[in-house]
């Protein structure tokens, strides 16, 4: 795992109770940041916290669901009010689903875009307005390697994640002068607890088995392994780090080559 010295930084990071989010509290937590850690799952928020538990620093556990339209001001004060300070947000509550085309309804397209898309809007301008120009700042995004192609199975999904790339964008443009960069990650297939469904939705779609999709993605990938959340967790924290002060608007893919060929 890369560690780098970012003693004295603070930092929220999203969808912390699993996946990427987990892997990446727990990076940061490493190399000396202290985490407000946000997410819907209570249970297994509390385990990501207990994980954190360290004797000098304290980190913060925000259990709180960021759909509704007032969460993300709510999860701003709540942090600033335990952390003091805010340098790094790194939005990484998502929902994904493989549904075909004519069958997403207008409810699951809701979901997935407020969760994916407007919540890490909103949540990244409240970050950026309480950031500190002297101190400067960073947000990191997931996308996806979905967000670069249109997707037959997950339109709603595909199109959320090419929207993330563009609200880093955005953000880059309206805080490049208060020294906040904002960035997009964008691995492609990572074995976190999302595919429990994943599997189960693609399973139906394709008639194919975990195992044979797993296998497929391997091949079609020039590393040929899936990507860890360890990799993608390293991508964050050279982000966050002071060695990225002049990377802004990136998308950068973590995913060993498999967008060539997706
Ligand atoms: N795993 C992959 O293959 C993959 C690939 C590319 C991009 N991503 C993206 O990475 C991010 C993290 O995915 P992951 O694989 O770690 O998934 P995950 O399911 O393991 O973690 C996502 C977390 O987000 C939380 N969350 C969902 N809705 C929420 C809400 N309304 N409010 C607060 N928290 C909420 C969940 O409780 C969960 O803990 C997502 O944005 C996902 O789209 C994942």
């Amino acid at each position: 795992m890369l560690t780098v010295d970012l003693n004295g930084k603070c930092a929220i990071v999203t969808g912390a109770a699993s996946g990427f989010g987990r892997a990446a509290a727990l990076a940061l937590a490493a190399c000396g940041v202290r985490v407000a850690a946000v997410d819907v799952h209570h249970e297994k928020l509390k385990e990501t916290v207990d994980l954190l538990s360290h004797p000098e620093r304290k980190h913060v556990y925000i259990g709180k669901n960021l759909r509704p339209t007032q969460a993300a001001g709510e999860v701003m004060a709540e942090a600033i009010a335990c952390l003091g300070q805010l340098d790094i947000l790194v939005n990484s509550a998502g929902v994904c689903h493989f549904t075909p085309a004519k069958d997403i309804t207008p409810e699951q397209w809701d979901e997935v875009l407020e969760v994916d898309l407007r919540s890490l809007y909103f949540l990244s301008v409240a970050a950026a307005e309480a950031m500190d120009a002297s101190r400067g700042g960073r947000i990191i995004n997931l996308g996806s390697n979905a967000g670069r192609k249109g997707r037959a199975f997950s339109a709603h999904y595909a199109a959320a994640k090419a929207g993330v790339a563009n609200v880093s964008e955005s953000l880059a443009l309206a805080y490049g002068k208060k020294n906040i960069t904002a960035n997009t990650v964008c691995p492609a297939v990572v074995l976190t607890e999302m595919w429990e469904r994943n599997f189960k939705e693609l399973n139906t779609i394709t008639g194919k088995s975990s195992k044979e999709l797993i296998e497929g993605w391997k091949l079609a990938t020039p590393m040929q392994r899936l990507g860890t959340v360890e990799d993608v967790a390293n991508l964050i924290v050279f982000l966050a780090s002071d060695y990225a002060g002049f990377i802004t608007a990136q998308e950068i893919n973590v995913c060993g080559g498999f967008m060539l060929t997706c």
